[in-house]
């Protein structure tokens, strides 16, 4: 089947084939694995679906969301050419709103829960009207309500150049929880010295955006019962020169817990997590070191 020409089709690189063939697999196969039964997929897996079909071998059942309409129309043509058309529960419209809403353009709704969401966009993280921020809380929620463990993949464009503000109020207030939790005012010194060389502006927004997301995904998953394991982010060049960053996150729901969940990735831990950057023959070294924090492991 021929790639259609349209602006807003999705193609994709050799970094992102990787990924999505190397690092993304192997996470999901031991997911698999620990789960014990076959993965729910919900995603945005573009026409050509090609990490339901790398995937397929871990995934039963997968729900696409789609807001271009000869996407979707492809999408069910190739979900024919493959034979996995019985398998496909297909979503019509803006994710963030059919998240937000619980229905999609035609009042179709998820089939929740998911064992495996991949959310894979174009756009960055915020935008005015936090709408993004808001419908991934709202996934993790609706998880929570079934109890469901689940990986959850994000991939989104690097360019936040207009979240500023919101990132110093942010690192403000890591540095005040970080303190919090360390007893010792004696060790508060190298955490002022980590939040402001995050707040530096010639620090690439790459290594913001890494703390930001994980610490956000850990802090939204604790509140709904799940013990959040974080890693380093991937950032890849995307179709058509733009960066891309990438987040592979462990949520474990705690059963009959009725407090707030403290995941067994520490605070600190996720702090140093730091990012990695893949090419098309895999990971290669970064100019992106952030310092680490080094202070005796703390909740
Ligand atoms: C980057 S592609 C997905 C690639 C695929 N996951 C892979 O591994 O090859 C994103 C797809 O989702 C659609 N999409 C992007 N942003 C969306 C949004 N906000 N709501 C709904 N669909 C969206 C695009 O039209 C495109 O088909």
């Amino acid at each position: 089947m021929r790639s259609p020409k349209l602006d807003t089709s999705f193609d994709s690189n050799p970094s992102k084939d990787f990924l999505r063939r190397e690092y993304d697999k192997a996470i999901i196969s031991q997911w698999r694995a620990e789960l014990g039964k076959p993965l729910k997929y919900f995603g945005l897996p573009a026409w050509k679906m090609l990490d339901v079909i790398e995937w397929q071998q871990f995934i039963d059942r997968f729900t696409t969301i789609e807001r271009e309409e000869n996407e979707q129309h492809l999408m069910f043509l190739k979900a024919n050419v493959e034979n996995v058309e019985e398998r496909l529960h297909s979503l019509y419209g803006e994710f963030d709103h059919i998240l937000l809403n619980g229905r999609d353009t035609f009042g179709h709704t998820p089939e929740w829960p998911y064992g495996l969401v991949n959310l894979d966009y174009f756009g960055g993280f915020i935008y005015a009207d936090l709408s993004r921020p808001k419908a991934l809380r709202k996934l993790i929620e609706n998880q929570a309500i079934y109890e469901q463990s689940f990986l959850f993949i994000i991939t989104q464009q690097l360019r936040d150049g207009d979240t500023k503000k919101e990132k110093s109020g942010f690192l403000k207030d890591l540095g005040r929880s970080l303190k919090s939790g360390i007893l010792d005012t004696a060790l508060h010194p190298p955490v002022d010295e980590i939040v402001s060389w995050y707040e530096d502006a010639d620090i690439p927004d790459c290594a913001r955006q890494t703390l930001y997301m994980n610490y956000f995904l850990r802090d939204w998953g604790e509140a709904e019962h799940f013990d959040v394991a974080c890693r380093p982010a991937v950032i890849y060049p995307g179709t058509g020169g733009s960066w891309m960053i990438h987040f592979v996150t462990d949520f474990r729901f705690q059963s009959g817990v009725g407090h707030r969940v403290a995941s067994n990735q520490s605070l600190l831990e996720l702090i140093n997590l730091g990012l990695l950057e893949a090419r098309e023959k895999g990971f290669v070294p970064t100019r992106f070191v952030q310092p680490k924090l080094s202070i005796r492991k703390q909740k």
